[in-house]
């Protein structure tokens, strides 16, 4: 697997990555931000996958929350993945594999939800990696994304400035209506999270029924 800019860039900073200061003040809330959104299912899922896990914050969040769910990390950063090896260490259920959002190593409609943390933004190819998490959820399954969006003041601002340095950017909703739609999910919603100003949302899609 060819690595991008992106990817090389969380390889180099693996090591260190759990430490910047950003984790503690921000992810955190991200990540409960997303468990909640989980939850809030009809049905608790049963298998979920978090693609561009990264360390593994947002799973273990989500082992404390669901403890009997059957957890998958992926991502294509190998220094990301043996960060989470590490994590994990103790709990070899969690499955954590090396692999990028465009080339999904789980068979088809296997997940009852997906997941992924500030990540979406860097994917190369977001409509491949779409794309695959339609193929890997079950009829009806989710697909829940957390991120920064082109939308509000910050959102366009940020999307014209920062974005252009992250894999493909900050999506508007059109773009991400159009993306989700082509991917083959019948619904979505976006939602905001961190308060009324703030560019940070989760975006919860759900796949057709066929
Ligand atoms: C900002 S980090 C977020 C990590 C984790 N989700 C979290 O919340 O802490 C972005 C992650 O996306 C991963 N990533 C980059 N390109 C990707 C792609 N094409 N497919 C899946 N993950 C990707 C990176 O390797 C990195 O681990």
């Amino acid at each position: 697997m060819a690595r991008t800019q992106d990817v090389e860039r969380f390889e180099r900073w693996s090591a260190t990555y759990d430490r910047s200061p950003a984790q503690r003040l921000f992810f955190t809330r991200v990540h409960r931000a997303l468990c909640d959104a989980l939850l809030g299912g009809d049905v608790p899922p049963a298998r979920v996958a978090d693609i561009g896990c990264g360390t593994g914050r947002l799973l273990a969040t989500l082992r404390e929350r669901m403890p009997s769910t059957e957890l998958i990390g992926l991502d294509p950063a190998p220094g990301m993945i043996a960060a989470a090896r590490r994590r994990f260490a103790q709990q070899p259920s969690i499955l954590l594999e090396v692999a990028s959002a465009s080339a999904l190593p789980l068979a088809d409609q296997t997940l009852d939800a997906a997941t992924t943390t500030m990540s979406f933004h860097h994917w190369d190819d977001q409509q491949a990696g779409l794309r695959e998490a339609a193929r890997v959820l079950r009829p009806q399954g989710r697909l829940l994304i957390a991120d920064m969006f082109a939308m509000g003041l910050v959102g366009r601002l940020s999307a014209a400035v920062v974005g252009r340095r992250h894999g493909r950017g900050f999506r508007t909703d059109a773009e991400m209506g159009e993306l989700l739609n082509r991917a083959g999910f019948t619904s979505w919603r976006r939602v905001r999270m961190l308060g009324r100003a703030s560019p940070i949302c989760i975006v919860e899609a759900r796949r057709g029924p066929g």
